[in-house]
């Protein structure tokens, strides 16, 4: 069975060199592989959430679609299109938006930071906070469960909304889905090899931080990106740091080993900054030359973009249009025409109960949190070495043993042969803390 990636670009800037060498190339590279099935849009929805400046978006949408198939994506064997055509994704969003919990967006890491900020400039939490941006998470788990993706490959930022959209299509396959997987869950696939690009100044190459390198500006914009690098002051002929450059480490994430080789022996030998940097214009214009052309043949061509993306969306669409009746059927928005059922004959609905979720922490460590029904977190574990002592212990605690949950300043703490095995929330008080053990115990009693 060929495995299927999916992932969103947000269009609200142009692409740059970082965004190349971290994202775009290895997405390509990926989509080429024989059972690969791969999904890459526009992420033009999510882009309304951070950006009011419709010439940006529409500016931004044409640029990142055009530097994709210069890059070249193929579109026949590639899904690629954009979120806004596909209307089956603003409906699934509103199935998963009844199901999703709010607790669980409490937690979501953008939100939390806005209002972290606003509290701490003694705004009100949640002074300019549009419901786009709480509901942020549930539109991308609309996007990747929509096409049953298995694996998502995102930054580590995004780590968590992968894990929150593997949480509310479980959640929904337990509601609706009468034993039946309707949705596959997802896996965010985060590329290690990938070094993030240092930009001009050394730091991560970042269009916050002004440091970045066009991917597709002119061959003069390139060369004036490059003399602005920052290097130290060693003067021609003085032998250089090459490992300590950040020049020599552009040049690396472009360069064949050889030319790598060449270029530190180069740089150690005694190479001039200027001249250093004319060598990775070089390289640089070499690699992306030819796909500036197409580049700059496609942007010349909107309407031809146009058609391309339209036939994307046409395709994704065969795919999105009868899945998405399928989940109308499942959660009751059926025709009447079709009405066979006698009223009250439908299969009890299973209740709704806590649940355990597993996910894998960002250092690499297993962890579960358990959930009340209403979705939020009672309990986060400890990390643990690998998946199976994590199961082992959640199973544990469902065993119906006696449980030995100890007071822990607002939270609390449950512990299991003498060893700490998970901790609450703080809660707001005493008596708040007692009803949160009172539903751990609730949701681990053994059910009849
Ligand atoms: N939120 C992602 C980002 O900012 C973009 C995105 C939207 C996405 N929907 C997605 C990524 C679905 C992966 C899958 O990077």
């Amino acid at each position: 069975m060929s495995t299927r990636i999916l992932t969103g670009i947000t269009t609200t800037g142009t692409p740059h060199l970082g965004n190349y060498a971290g994202a775009i190339r290895p997405a390509i590279v990926a989509s080429r592989a024989a059972d690969a099935d791969s999904f890459y849009f526009l992420a033009d929805y999510h882009a309304l959430i951070k950006c009011d400046e419709p010439a940006r978006i529409q500016r931004s949408r044409l640029e990142i679609a055009a530097t994709w198939l210069a890059l070249g994506l193929d579109v026949d064997k590639a899904t690629f299109y954009r979120q806004s055509d596909i209307p089956e994704i603003p409906e699934l969003c509103w199935l998963l938006t009844c199901v999703a919990g709010k607790g669980l967006l409490n937690r979501a890491h953008a939100y939390k930071a806005s209002v972290d900020k606003n509290v701490e400039q003694g705004e009100d939490p949640d002074a300019g906070i549009t419901m786009g941006l709480f509901s942020y998470p549930v539109l991308m788990a609309a996007d990747i469960l929509m096409f049953n993706a298995h694996k998502v490959p995102v930054g580590r930022d995004q780590i968590q909304h992968v894990e929150m959209a593997r949480d509310i299509g479980q959640r929904f396959n337990h509601l609706f889905g009468n034993g039946k997987e309707l949705f596959t869950l997802p896996e965010a696939v985060i590329e290690e090899e990938v070094a993030t690009l240092p930009g001009l100044d050394g730091r991560k190459m970042s269009k916050s931080y002004d440091n970045t390198i066009p991917l597709f500006g002119t061959a003069k914009q390139l060369k004036d990106a490059i003399a602005r690098i920052v290097t130290d002051s060693k003067l021609p002929g003085e032998p250089k740091d090459a490992e300590g450059s950040h020049l020599f480490t552009l040049y690396q994430a472009f360069a064949s080993q050889a030319q790598q080789a060449e270029f530190r022996a180069e740089l150690e030998g005694g190479l001039a900054w200027g001249e250093a940097k004319s060598r990775l214009f070089q390289l640089l214009d070499a690699e992306l030359g030819e796909a500036r052309e197409r580049y700059n043949a496609l942007i010349a061509k909107p309407a031809d973009l146009e058609d391309i993306l339209l036939a994307g969306a046409a395709k994704a669409r065969r795919t999105a249009t009868p899945f998405l009746g399928e989940l109308r059927e499942a959660v009751g928005l059926r025709s009447f025409r079709e009405q066979v059922q006698v009223v009250g004959g439908e299969k009890k609905k299973a209740a709704k109960t806590a649940r355990f979720v597993s996910f894998r922490d960002e250092d690499g460590s297993f962890r579960f949190r358990l959930l009340d029904a209403s979705g939020e977190q009672l309990l986060l574990s400890k990390p643990f070495a690998d998946g199976k002592a994590a199961g082992q212990a959640s199973k544990r605690l469902q065993s119906g043993e006696a449980l030995d949950v100890r007071e822990q300043g607002e939270a609390f703490a449950l512990w299991l042969d003498g060893e700490l095995i998970g901790e609450s929330p703080a809660f707001a008080d005493a008596d708040a803390r007692e009803a949160g053990v009172a539903r751990l115990r609730e949701a681990l009693a053994p059910q009849e």
